[in-house]
Parts: structure tokens; sequence; C-alpha cells
């Protein structure tokens, strides 16, 4: 007789599944077969990195050998990552904060060990980029949605942090600005109010700057003009178009960088060396990258006329990132279902909101704007004719 297996999932890992995701495998799965689908679900952008980077990753390998490099990363990425802090935001950097992650994502998983006990209390904007919540749930922490909406341009302000803090204490505040899925980008001094009131009340600030470098109006600000005590993160993801090689970084306060360290030798070793190489050469390809940003302004700027014209609602500010975040169309129903029938119909995938935003999704689609201008106008046309059929 068989025994009953002992193999069960943990209670601490059942989160939810990220949908853009699943959007995005359905969508390979209609394009594999012969479908001419556009894919507006996932945030990664669809120009490939410049040559510099390959050329750079193809020479390091002609030498033969990729290793573990510290867990920190190369010691001329992390200084090369220091020097661009002087050039972006005017501010001296010691290289010794930066670490090099493989990506942002581990690099959320060594801020939040390094930082919070289990419990611990951090409070996100909602909407908001999901793995966030699924990652403190994951390390038992407890994620605090506090839910901002287009009445207040979707803005987590500093009045709204102190309010969740004085119903319960706090341990910790991440803000993304740029955020995801809303594009907002928090004004300058709403944003050194945010960390001026997390530090005078003991909240550890977490600033994503993922997003930076992909701003259309004034540049959003760094939490490094402001403090040392405040965790960065950001990565080679978007900007740097480096999705897939798996690069970030942390900017961390001098107390928390040998904690870190030691956290990433046994969690990581350490981030891939390919990518660090490439990420290096990367930073210096500024004409290149600032060519591919400006399609997506291009991009921005058809989607914020033609959304609302063809009916979307409650549209966020579309600041920066690369994403608008949109109210369903009067009388389609809901997101889920909305942005299936939208898929099959018309072979254009958009994520539904209920991936960044548990309670109101059903209400609010994203679409990603990272692609080709020829693909989103296209996209956009396709949209235009299904959403004019009754
Ligand atoms: C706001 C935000 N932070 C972090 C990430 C994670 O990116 P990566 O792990 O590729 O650096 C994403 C990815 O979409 C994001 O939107």
């Amino acid at each position: 007789m068989d025994l009953p297996s002992p193999v069960r999932a943990s209670r601490r890992s059942n989160v939810d599944p990220f949908r853009a995701m699943d959007v995005m495998a359905e969508a390979n799965r209609m394009k594999a077969a012969g479908l001419p689908v556009i894919s507006l679900a996932v945030g990664q952008p669809s120009a490939s990195v410049p040559a510099q980077a390959l050329d750079a990753a193809r020479r390091f390998m002609e030498a033969g050998r990729i290793g573990y490099t510290d867990a920190l990363g190369r010691a001329s990425l992390r200084e090369r990552i220091a020097r661009q802090a002087v050039a972006a935001y005017g501010v001296a950097l010691s290289p010794e904060r930066v670490m090099v992650t493989t990506g942002s994502s581990a690099g959320f998983n060594l801020a939040f060990l390094a930082a919070f006990d289990e419990g611990d209390r951090v409070a996100i904007a909602t909407p908001g980029y999901p793995a966030y919540r699924n990652i403190l749930r994951a390390l038992g922490l407890v994620p605090v949605d506090i839910c901002v909406d287009a009445t207040e341009g979707y803005l987590l302000t500093a009045d709204r942090l102190l309010a969740e803090h004085r119903l319960e204490p706090l341990q910790g505040v991440l803000i993304a600005s740029p955020a995801n899925p809303t594009g907002t980008v928090t004004p300058r001094a709403e944003f050194e109010r945010l960390i001026r009131v997390a530090e005078g009340e003991g909240i550890t600030f977490i600033s994503d700057e993922i997003y930076h470098g992909l701003v259309f109006g004034e540049p959003a600000a760094s939490a490094l003009e402001f403090t040392d005590r405040a965790i960065l993160v950001n990565s080679f993801s978007k900007y740097y178009c480096m999705t897939g090689w798996r690069v970030g970084w942390l900017v961390l306060p001098p107390e928390l960088v040998r904690v870190a360290e030691r956290l990433a030798q046994s969690l990581y070793i350490s981030p891939p060396e390919l990518s660090q190489v490439a990420a290096e050469a990367v930073m210096d390809a500024t004409a290149e990258l600032d060519a591919i940003r400006d399609t997506y302004d291009a991009n921005r700027r058809l989607l914020e006329v033609a959304l609302p014209e063809i009916g979307f609602r409650d549209i966020a500010p579309v600041d920066g990132a690369f994403y608008a975040y949109a109210g369903v169309p009067e009388g389609k129903g809901q997101a889920t279902a909305f942005a299936r029938r939208v898929l099959a119909e018309t072979h254009v995938a958009i994520t539904p909101g209920t991936d960044f935003d548990p309670a109101r999704g059903e209400d609010f689609v994203r679409l990603s704007y990272a692609g080709h201008p020829t693909e989103i106008a296209t996209a956009v046309e396709r949209l235009r004719r299904f959403l004019a059929k009754p």
C-alpha cells in the first residue's frame, strides 16, 4: 500500500501567481501557433541591449573563464555605479556601499532579510508591483497596503504613511518612483518629506529606483540626495534593457553592508560575472539608451491621447516607467475577462489589474508601452476597433 506523501507546500509559499507572467505565457503560445500577437503585458524593453554590452560580454567569454565574483560584486562595477551617482544626482557615493545583485529581485530579498525581522510591517502603495507583497509574505513579513487612486495621482504621501503608522507601528516603507503599474513619479518635495517622516519615526525607507532614467518630465528624486540611511534598490533591467541578464544593485546604509554580504554569500554566492561585465559596459551607452527612451516617450504621448478617446478611464498620469494604468471602459466587464477577450479577439496582450491591486484590480488593466512605436500604434488601432463594437 502506498504511504501518504510526506511532501507538502509550506504555508509561506502560498503567494499569488504573477498574472502578467501567465498572460505572457499564453501570448507566447499564441505567437508560436502563428498568430500576430502584440504583447503589452510584460514590463520589458523590446529593444536589445546596446552593442557595447554585447561586445564586452563576447570579449570576456573569449577569455574563457566565467567564475564567482565577490558576493558584493566586481569592484570595477561597484565603482562605476558609485560614479554614476555623481553624474545622475550630484552626490558622492562610496563604492563600499554598493552591492551588485542578481536583478533587483534578489536585491529585495537581501534588503528585507537584512533590515527586518519576522512579523515586521512594511507599507507599500496599492496598486503596486506584486512581487513586493509576495516576497514580504514569503519571508514572514507583513505587507501593509496603503491604497491610492486616480484622485490623488496614485501617490503615497507622507501624511498617509504617518496615519498608517499611528494606527499600528510600521517598521518599513517601500516607495517606487516612478511606480509600476501607474508610472507615477513622486514629486521631489513629497519624496523628501516621506524620507524625513520615515526617519523621524524609525521606519526603514526602501527606495525602488528601477525606473530611473525613464521619466518624461522633471527627473525623479533619488533617496541618495537626502539620506545615507535608506536602502536603494536598482537594476539594469529597464533603462539599460538587460532583463534576461539578471543584474541589479543595492546601495546600503554602511551598517547593513556586511549584513547583506553575509546573507548573499549563502543565498546566491555572487551575481553572474558575465552579466556584471556587460552591465559595466552598458553604463557608457547613454546615447543609445536615451534614444530607446525617446521611443517610449513617443508611445506614451500616443497612449495619453488614444486611451481616453477609446474609452479607458481613471488613467494614472503617464509620467514615467513604461506603463499606462487605466480603468476598464464602461460596460466592458471585469478586467480578467476583458483582458482574455482582448487577447482572443485582437491578439493584443494586456494585464488585468488584479496583479497590482487585489481589492480593486478587476476594474483596471495595465498596458506596457516598452515596445516598438509601430507595434504600439497597431495595438491601439486593434483596441479601438474592438471597443467600437457594441
Ligand atoms: C517596480 C519593479 N521593481 C522591481 C522589478 C524587478 O526587476 P528585476 O528583478 O529584473 O531587476 C520590477 C520588474 O518588473 C518592477 O517593475
